[in-house]
């Protein structure tokens, strides 16, 4: 009886070590993290000093910081199990930082490449961002009106950047840009326009980001940081701004490096993309482009009687009797398939290749090249013919084939006329004979 009582006590005793053990060999484990949390002295005092500094610790234990075991300490310094408030003094406290110290601040962890390593993070945000007008501006010439790293991620409320609830998310940042840039009193002394979200709005990619064009997907488009580099001057690989959509639109790219207005932008630095498309109010292009002399459009760079103006004419002229041509048809598909009914389930496909190939021809614009545009023009004026071809034949067999059914309810009303008036002739002779 005693015996067993005694080893009880022994075995709850060796779980409480094992306990104890664990924790010590663990201490990121959840429950570990969580006392110490609770008896960080940083905490406890802060949590006591108000509702706004009880607050920021609330948003700290939300944040990628909190979650991840970086406390107060880790940013600001100073002994996180000392009972006295800490001062500047003090080995290793920073307190808060000027805007200034700030990416230094930060920096001090995320350029530390081997502890950085373990978070799977990049280590050069720091490098980057010198190399940004922003960084420039407030390293170089000490101006504090530009963004730092927690204008654009937060202070004690940071989170990742895939976080619905990020100021850095790809569907959110635009707004944080814009709380500066839409500022006009602090972009006067820049002399810089305000208008970058509203007409960015207003672009193609800006409706897709968000969610205006039905089944396209967002996280393809370039939001501001995309376009204009995340940390940097500009993304990677990319000299300037301006040359930046070859990035993502690696097929037209390719077709405009092959075109005359290739050789000039290297010789004389124009056409570019955004000659020809705007930056913030990109629009869905069409072939009103080749039209006129407003800017962006033809005219505005070549004499309207000149043969480059001329071949603009042509090549949209190309596209145009195409795409009238395969609405022709499109038409007379719809049309017999409502009205006698057939079933034009091929011709419908091919058609539908046709339209396919007019946006796949696009494109190929850029190279300037008429004989190969008119490839394609040609390509889908023949798959036009072709149907309309297999659409005039279903006909001319439906209208026999009427005909024909037509001739044999003839004669079948005949015959079954005829029986009747035979049928009607014998009833007749019956009757005279019975009477
Ligand atoms: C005994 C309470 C106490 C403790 C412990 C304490 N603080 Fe404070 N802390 C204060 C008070 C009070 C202020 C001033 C608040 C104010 O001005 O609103 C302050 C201010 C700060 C500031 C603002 C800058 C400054 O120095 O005025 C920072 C940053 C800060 N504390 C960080 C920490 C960190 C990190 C720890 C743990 C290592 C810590 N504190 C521990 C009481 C404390
Ligand atoms: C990711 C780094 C980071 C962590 C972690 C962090 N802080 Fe801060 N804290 C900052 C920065 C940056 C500032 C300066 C903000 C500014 O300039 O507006 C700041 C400012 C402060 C201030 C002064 C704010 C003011 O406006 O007077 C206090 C107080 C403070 N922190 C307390 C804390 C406490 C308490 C914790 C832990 C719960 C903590 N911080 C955790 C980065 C951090
Ligand atoms: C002008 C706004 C801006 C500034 C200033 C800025 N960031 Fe960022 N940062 C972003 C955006 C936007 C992302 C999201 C990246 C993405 O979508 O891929 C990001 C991503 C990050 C990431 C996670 C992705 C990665 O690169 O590992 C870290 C860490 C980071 N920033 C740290 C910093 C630090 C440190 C500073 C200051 C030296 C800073 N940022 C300055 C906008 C900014
Ligand atoms: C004590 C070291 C330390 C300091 C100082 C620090 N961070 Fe961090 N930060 C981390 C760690 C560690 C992570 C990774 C957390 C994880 O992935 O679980 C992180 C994550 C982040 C992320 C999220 C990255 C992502 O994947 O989206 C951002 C953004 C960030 N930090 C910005 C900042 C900013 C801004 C500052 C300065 C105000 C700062 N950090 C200061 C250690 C630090
Ligand atoms: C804290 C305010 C602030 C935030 C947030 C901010 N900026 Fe800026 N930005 C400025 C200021 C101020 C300048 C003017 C510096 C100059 O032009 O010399 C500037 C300059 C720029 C420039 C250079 C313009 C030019 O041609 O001179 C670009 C591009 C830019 N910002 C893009 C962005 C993007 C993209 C974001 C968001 C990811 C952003 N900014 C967030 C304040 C901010
Ligand atoms: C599709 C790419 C793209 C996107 C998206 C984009 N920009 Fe730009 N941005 C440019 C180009 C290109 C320039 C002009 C550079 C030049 O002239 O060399 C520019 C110029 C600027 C300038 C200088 C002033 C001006 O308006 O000409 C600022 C500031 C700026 N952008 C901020 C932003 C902000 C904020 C956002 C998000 C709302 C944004 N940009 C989105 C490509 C882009
Ligand atoms: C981050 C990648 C990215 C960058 C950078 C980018 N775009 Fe786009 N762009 C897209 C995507 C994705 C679409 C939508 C394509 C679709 O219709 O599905 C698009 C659509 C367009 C369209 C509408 C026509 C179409 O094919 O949908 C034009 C025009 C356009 N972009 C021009 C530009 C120009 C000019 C630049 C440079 C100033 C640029 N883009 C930079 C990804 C990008
Ligand atoms: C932003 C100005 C600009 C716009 C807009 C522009 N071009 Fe050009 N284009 C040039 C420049 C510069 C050259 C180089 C030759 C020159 O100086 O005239 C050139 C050359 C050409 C050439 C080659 C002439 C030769 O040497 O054989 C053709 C063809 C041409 N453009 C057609 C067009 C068409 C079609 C459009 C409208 C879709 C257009 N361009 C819009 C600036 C422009
Ligand atoms: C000389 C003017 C001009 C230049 C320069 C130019 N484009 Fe175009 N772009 C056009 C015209 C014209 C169309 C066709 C409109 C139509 O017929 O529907 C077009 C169509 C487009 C389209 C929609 C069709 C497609 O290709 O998917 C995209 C995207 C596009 N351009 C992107 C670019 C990019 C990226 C660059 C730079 C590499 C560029 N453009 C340079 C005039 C230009």
């Amino acid at each position: 009886m005693i015996n067993k009582k005694r080893y009880d006590i022994v075995i709850v005793l060796s779980v409480l070590q094992i306990l104890f053990l664990l924790q010590l060999s663990c201490p990121s484990c959840g429950w570990a993290k969580e006392r110490k949390k609770a008896s960080n002295t940083c905490i406890l005092c802060h949590t006591q000093l108000g509702k706004k500094t009880a607050e920021w610790v609330e948003q700290w234990r939300r944040s990628v910081h909190g979650e991840s075991d970086v406390t107060c300490s880790g940013c600001h310094g100073g002994d996180p199990t000392s009972f006295n408030r800490p001062k500047t003094k003090d080995s290793g406290y920073v307190g808060a930082p000027s805007r200034r110290q700030v990416p230094e601040f930060c920096a001090r962890c995320h350029s530390n490449s081997s502890w950085m390593r373990q978070f799977n993070k990049r280590t050069d945000q720091l490098s980057l961002y010198k190399t940004s007008v922003h960084g420039r501006r407030l390293l170089e010439e000490g101006d504090e009106n530009v963004a730092i790293c927690i204008d654009c991620h937060g202070r004690h409320d940071i989170k990742k950047y895939t976080d619905l609830e990020s100021l850095t998310h790809h569907q959110k940042v635009a707004e944080t840009c814009n709380h500066c840039h839409s500022d006009s009193e602090k972009m006067s002394p820049y002399d810089l326009r305000t208008d970058q979200l509203k007409l960015y709005k207003l672009s193609y990619h800006g409706q897709i980001l968000y969610n205006k064009i039905p089944d396209k997907n967002p996280s393809l488009v370039p939001s501001c940081p995309e376009c204009h580099g995340i940390h940097g001057a500009a993304p990677a690989g990319v000299t300037e701004v301006a040359n930046v959509c070859g990035n993502c639109h690696t097929a037209t790219n390719e077709y405009f490096s092959q075109s005359k207005h290739m050789e000039a932008l290297i010789k004389q630095g124009k056409p570019r993309c955004i000659d020809c498309h705007a930056y913030h109010d990109i629009l869905y292009p069409t072939s009103a482009l080749f039209d006129g002399t407003e800017i962006y459009h033809c005219g505005n760079c070549h004499d309207v009687h000149q043969k480059e103006y001329n071949l603009g004419q042509k090549i949209k002229a190309a596209f145009v009797e195409s795409e009238k041509r395969v609405n022709e048809v499109w038409e007379k598909v719809i049309q017999i398939e409502i009205d006698p009914g057939l079933d034009v389930l091929d011709e419908r496909d091919d058609l539908e290749t046709g339209k396919r190939m007019i946006l796949e021809a696009v494109p190929v614009t850029h190279t300037l090249d008429l004989e190969e545009i008119e490839k394609y023009t040609n390509e889908i004026l023949s798959t036009a013919d072709k149907v309309e071809k297999s659409i005039d034949t279903r006909q001319e067999e439906f209208i026999i084939r009427k005909k024909g059914l037509f001739a044999t309810l003839l004669i079948l009303i005949i015959i079954i006329g005829f029986l009747l008036f035979k049928r009607w002739v014998l009833q007749l002779e019956l009757e005279l004979n019975e009477d």
